[in-house]
């Protein structure tokens, strides 16, 4: 088979291509390689990627349409699995329209890309920031969420709505997943693992917000690699029975779905740091710091339909997967 990876050099991205390689399958990664965090990662996750025969590179922005449009029309991809995006929910405070660059006018190109090359599946990466001011737990894909409490979480919304209308209109297959917080080796800068992990490691304190009083359902990446590789060969059909009175929103009458990817057990801000803690071998220096806008109190995800449909189970714990990071970072960054 043939896949396009968009967000290539990113965390996710790599680590995904990496495992299609590994079976056999042809990779067309691309990547605009900004600078939101530091380049020379993104270079050195790609770096794993290009002696490998089957992947070739092209670097180009999602959002310069006649360059999406050839990449598509020469390719000819089977799957396209689309990880790039401006990501992060608070720089989205400060730069909102980097947001609409990639994540609106880059969803239409791939969407457009799939319609006009018959694509067989496209797998897109949603948000549990998606859940916003919803409380009910844990979070699931038949409820409803239109209550999104940063623009990320607005455009990873209208992310699944674009899908939508592109696999009513013109019958391209889509799988929306909702990832709940991804860590583990190779992860991004920006996010609480790898700046804790850099702080305590320099002596420096680590900013926690809501004064600790936060849950995350935390899941590894290779756990989120097999979701999504196995999700990639479930082709979406449409649900005969579905209608708009009754109907979930996880799916419909066209061939579209959502998933939530996460562990499906919430692990408490200070039983993280606690866990980081004792895979350094140090005690952190505490800033105890308020909620920060655009943040959620807690999110945990109902996982069952990822299971029925892959028989995958996101497992590795915490304990485990945080000290796999701190060992890549040791390792990495030579300290
Ligand atoms: N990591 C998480 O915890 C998490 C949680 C929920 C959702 N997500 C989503 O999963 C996807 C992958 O996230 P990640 O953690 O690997 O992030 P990442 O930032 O490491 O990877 C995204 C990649 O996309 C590239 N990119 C961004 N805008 C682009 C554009 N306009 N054109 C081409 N390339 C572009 C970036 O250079 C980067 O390499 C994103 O869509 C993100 O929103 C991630």
């Amino acid at each position: 088979m043939k896949y396009l990876i968009t967000g290539a050099a990113g965390f996710i991205g790599h680590s995904t291509a990496e495992n299609l390689l590994a079976k056999g399958h042809t990779v067309v990664g691309i990547d605009n390689l900004n600078d939101y965090y530091e380049v020379s990662l993104k270079e050195s996750r790609l770096a794993l990627l290009t002696p490998n025969e089957n992947f070739s590179f092209v670097k180009l922005d999602l959002a310069d349409r006649e360059g999406m449009a050839e990449l598509f029309a020469k390719e000819q991809f089977d799957i396209v699995i689309h990880l790039a995006a401006q990501a992060g929910v608070r720089y989205s405070i400060e730069n909102p329209f980097a947001y609409a660059d990639s994540n609106l006018i880059g969803h239409l190109a791939v969407l457009e890309g799939c319609r006009h090359n018959k694509v067989k599946h496209l797998v897109y990466a949603s948000s549990s920031s998606v859940y916003g001011l919803n409380t009910k737990m844990p979070f699931a894909t038949t409820d409803s969420v239109d209550h999104p409490v940063s623009l990320y979480a607005a455009t990873k919304k209208a992310n699944e709505l674009m899908s939508h209308t592109y696999s009513h209109l013109y019958q391209v297959p889509t799988s929306g997943l909702r990832f709940f917080t991804v860590y583990g080796p190779w992860g991004r800068p920006d996010m609480a693992l790898f700046k804790f992990t850099k702080a305590i490691l320099n002596g420096e304190p680590i900013d926690i917000y809501n004064n600790g009083n936060m849950a995350r359902d935390f899941t590894y990446i290779d756990d989120i690699v097999e979701g999504i590789v196995r999700v990639a060969d479930v082709i979406p059909e449409p649900n005969s029975d579905w209608n708009p009175e009754q109907g979930s929103p996880k799916d419909s009458s066209a061939p579209y779905r959502t998933y939530n990817i996460g562990n499906g057990s919430p692990v408490k801000l200070m039983d993280f740091v606690t866990a980081i803690e004792k895979a350094i071998g140090v005690e952190a220096i505490k800033n105890f710091m308020p909620m920060q806008p655009g943040d959620v109190h807690q999110t945990w995800a109902d996982t069952q339909s990822l299971e029925e449909v892959t028989g995958h189970k996101p497992q590795v714990s915490v304990e485990h997967g945080v000290q796999q990071f701190v060992d890549w970072y040791r390792a990495y960054y030579k300290i």
